[in-house]
C-alpha cells in the first residue's frame, strides 16, 4: 500500500461552493437555526473569575473575560445555575428562581452580562432547574408548614413510606433514599436527587404555569434558551403509587410553544440520558418538542472507542441516534460538570473504560462513572486530547466545551464527589491562578503537579502558538467553516479496521470527510469516499498540506500516525471549476 499525497496551490477550497445554493432551495430560513452549528462553552460563574476579591467568581469577573471567550470562537455560553441557592448541589438547589445569588452579583449585573454577550454576537443559555427546588425555597417551607397551603400540592407527599422508597436514587452510594420524612409536614416527601432537593409536582398545572413564568422572566433578560435539567424526571409521573414513571411528553411541547411564542429563536437543550428508541419522543416527530438534547449514547461509546481503539460500538451509537427532525440537533460533549456516566455500556465495555481512564476507586463515582477531567484521563497526552476533541467537533451535532478543557486543566481528587472537576479557572501564574485576589477561593485552585496553574494557565498558553488553547481556537475556527456537520447527512465509510473511523457528511452538493485513528500505533488505510469517482477524487486537507488523490479505482490511501486525525473537504469537479478548467454550465451538467 502506498500513500498518495499531492501539493495544491493555496486556492480557497474551504467554503461551500456557491453552486450548492443554486441547485438547492430553502436557503434563508434554514440558516437561521443558530444552534445547528453553534459552539457552546459551559461555565459556572462562581469558579470562572472573581472581580470583587471575595473568593467567589461573579458576573463582573465573567464580563472581563468575555473577550477571551469571543477570541476562542465560542458562539454561545451555557451558565450553570446562578440563582439564589444554599448551594448544596452546586446551585442545582434553587431557593429563588427570580434572583441572582448575591455572591455572584445582581440582576443588574446579569443584564449587563447578557448585553455584553449580545454585543459580541455570543448567545447565552442558562440552566433551568425545575424538577425540584431547594428545601429552603419558600414554596417548600410553606408547603410543609401548612397542609392547607396552596403550595402543599406543589410537592409530592405520602403519609406512609412508599414501598419503593429505597430505589431509583440518582446518586447511589451517597443518597440513601428517594422519600424522606419531614416532621413538620408529618409526611414523607419525594426527592429524585438529594434529600434537600424536594421534587416539584410537575403535573400540577400551577407548577407548570410557574415554570413558564420562570422561562419568560429570563428570556426577557436576554437569554436565548435553556439547558433543561433532568428532563425525564420532570415529565415522569410522580407519587407514592408510581412504581414505573410514565413520561408525559406533551409537556415538552407546551414548554417549546410557550418559549417560541415569547422569543422565536430561543431553544431548549434537554438533559435526558435516555435510550435511542425514545429520542424521537423527546424531539417530537414533527420537531415540536426539544430543539436539542445531549447525546449521552454517543458520549459513552466515544469514551469506549478511545479506551479500546475500537470504533464499532460508537458507529452503532451514531446510527442509533441518527433519526431526528431536521430542525433538531444533538449536543455533543466529552466531559461535563458531572461524572462521566458509563451506565449504558455493557459491563465489559465499562470495565475497559474504567481500566483505561479511571482505574482507582477514588476516580469512580455513583457505581457507574468516572469523575475526572478529560486531560488527566488521557494522561495529559496532547495527541490523544486533540484526537478526542477532533472527534467531538466532527461527530454529528453541536459541540459543548467545558471551561478549562481548552487549556487541558486537571482535577483534584481530594475534593468530594463531582467537585474534583469543578475547580477554579486557571488564568495565570499569579496567586490562585489569577482567579481571585482573596486567599479563600470558593474551591481550591489546582496548585501542584503537572496540572497546577504554574504549568496550565491561559496567560502562558495565549502566547504560545502551539498551546492547547491556540489549537482549540484554530479547530473551532475550522469547525465553523464546515457547516455540513451540523446540517448534513453522515455516512460511516469502511476503512477495513476498527481502529480508524472515517465519516463523510453531505450537504447541498458539498462533502467533507473526517478520519480518526483511535490507536496509538500508525495505521495504513484504504477507502473510497462512496461518491461517484469524479466527485470524490480529491481530498483537500483542511488542517495541513497533505492532500489525497484517489487512484484510478477511486480509492484513497492514507498513512496515519498514532492518534492522527484528518479533516478534508471533498473535491473533484469543484476543484477543476475553481481553477476555471471547465465552465459552470459544464459542471452542472456533469453533476447531473
Ligand atoms: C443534573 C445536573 O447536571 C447535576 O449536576 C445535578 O446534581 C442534578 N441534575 C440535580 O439537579
Amino acid at each position: 500500500m502506498h500513500s498518495q499525497s499531492s501539493a495544491l496551490p493555496a486556492v480557497d477550497l474551504l467554503l461551500p461552493h456557491p453552486l450548492a445554493d443554486l441547485t438547492r432551495g430553502k436557503y434563508a430560513v434554514i440558516n437561521d437555526l443558530w444552534y445547528k452549528n453553534a459552539v457552546i462553552y459551559c461555565l459556572s460563574v462562581g469558579t470562572f473569575m472573581d472581580a470583587n476579591a471575595d473568593g467567589i467568581g461573579d458576573f463582573q469577573g465573567l464580563m472581563r473575560r468575555l473577550d477571551y471567550l469571543q477570541g476562542l470562537g465560542v458562539t454561545a455560553v451555557w451558565l450553570m445555575p446562578f440563582q439564589q441557592s444554599p448551594c448544596k448541589d452546586d446551585g442545582y438547589d434553587i431557593s429563588d428562581y427570580y434572583a441572582v445569588d448575591p455572591r455572584y452579583g445582581t440582576l443588574g449585573d446579569f443584564v449587563e452580562f447578557t448585553h455584553a454577550c449580545k454585543q459580541r454576537g455570543v448567545r447565552v443559555i442558562t440552566d433551568l432547574v425545575v424538577n425540584h427546588t431547594s428545601n429552603e425555597h419558600p414554596w417548600f417551607q410553606e408547603a410543609r408548614r401548612d397542609p392547607a397551603s396552596r403550595y402543599r400540592d406543589w410537592y409530592i407527599w405520602s403519609k406512609k413510606k412508599p414501598p419503593g422508597a429505597n430505589e431509583g436514587m440518582v446518586f447511589p452510594g451517597v443518597q440513601k433514599t428517594t422519600w424522606t420524612y419531614d416532621r413538620e409536614a408529618r409526611a414523607y416527601y419525594f426527592h429524585r436527587f438529594y434529600d434537600f432537593q424536594p421534587d416539584l409536582n410537575t403535573s400540577n398545572p400551577h407548577v407548570q404555569a410557574e415554570i413558564l413564568k420562570i422561562m419568560g422572566f429570563w428570556i426577557q433578560l436576554g437569554v436565548s434558551g435553556f439547558r433543561m435539567d433532568a428532563v425525564p424526571f420532570i415529565i415522569g409521573t410522580k407519587g407514592a403509587a408510581v412504581r414505573k414513571p410514565a413520561e408525559q411528553y406533551d409537556m415538552l411541547r407546551m414548554f417549546r410553544e410557550f418559549l417560541q411564542w415569547r422569543l422565536g429563536d430561543s431553544i431548549i437543550l434537554g438533559e435526558a440520558n435516555v435510550l435511542p428508541k425514545t429520542d424521537m419522543e423527546y424531539f417530537g416527530d414533527d420537531g415540536d418538542r426539544m430543539h436539542m438534547m445531549f447525546n449521552f449514547q454517543v458520549n459513552q461509546h466515544l469514551f469506549y472507542a478511545l479506551a479500546a481503539a475500537d470504533c464499532r460500538p460508537l458507529t452503532k451509537a451514531l446510527h442509533a441516534t441518527k433519526p431526528r427532525p431536521s430542525t433538531a440537533q444533538w449536543g455533543l460533549f466529552l466531559r461535563n460538570h458531572d461524572e462521566l456516566d458509563l451506565g449504558r455500556l455493557s459491563a465489559q465495555q465499562r470495565q475497559s473504560v474504567f481500566d483505561a481512564f479511571g482505574p482507582d476507586k477514588n476516580m469512580q463515582l455513583y457505581e457507574r462513572g468516572i469523575r475526572r477531567r478529560l486531560a488527566p484521563m488521557l494522561a495529559g497526552d496532547r495527541r490523544r486530547m486533540e484526537l478526542a476533541y477532533s472527534l467531538m467537533f466532527t461527530l454529528p451535532g453541536t459541540p459543548v466545551v467545558r471551561y478549562g478543557d481548552e487549556l487541558g486543566m486537571g482535577d483534584d481528587l481530594r475534593l468530594p464527589e463531582r467537585n474534583c472537576a469543578r475547580t477554579p479557572m486557571q488564568w495565570s501564574t499569579e496567586p490562585h491562578a489569577g482567579f481571585t485576589k482573596s486567599d479563600k477561593p470558593i474551591l481550591p485552585v489546582i496548585d501542584e503537579g503537572p496540572y497546577g496553574f504554574q504549568h496550565v494557565n491561559a496567560a502562558e498558553q495565549r502566547r504560545d502558538p502551539e498551546s492547547m488553547l491556540n489549537w482549540t481556537e484554530r479547530i473551532i475556527r475550522m469547525r465553523k467553516e464546515v457547516p455540513e456537520i451540523g446540517w448534513g447527512d453522515f455516512t460511516v465509510l469502511d476503512t477495513g479496521t476498527r481502529a480508524v473511523l472515517a465519516m463523510r457528511y453531505d450537504w447541498r452538493n458539498n462533502s467533507v470527510l473526517f478520519v480518526h485513528n483511535l490507536d496509538a500505533a500508525p495505521r495504513e488505510v484504504a477507502f473510497s469516499t462512496g461518491l461517484r469517482s469524479e466527485n470524490g477524487s480529491l481530498l483537500v486537507n483542511l488542517l495541513a498540506d497533505d492532500h489525497s488523490r484517489a487512484d484510478a479505482r477511486g480509492r484513497h490511501y492514507l498513512l496515519l500516525e498514532g492518534y492522527a486525525y484528518r479533516w478534508y473537504r471533498v473535491g473533484g469537479l469543484d476543484y477543476l471549476l475553481k481553477r476555471s478548467e471547465i465552465s459552470v454550465e459544464q459542471a452542472i451538467k456533469r453533476r447531473e
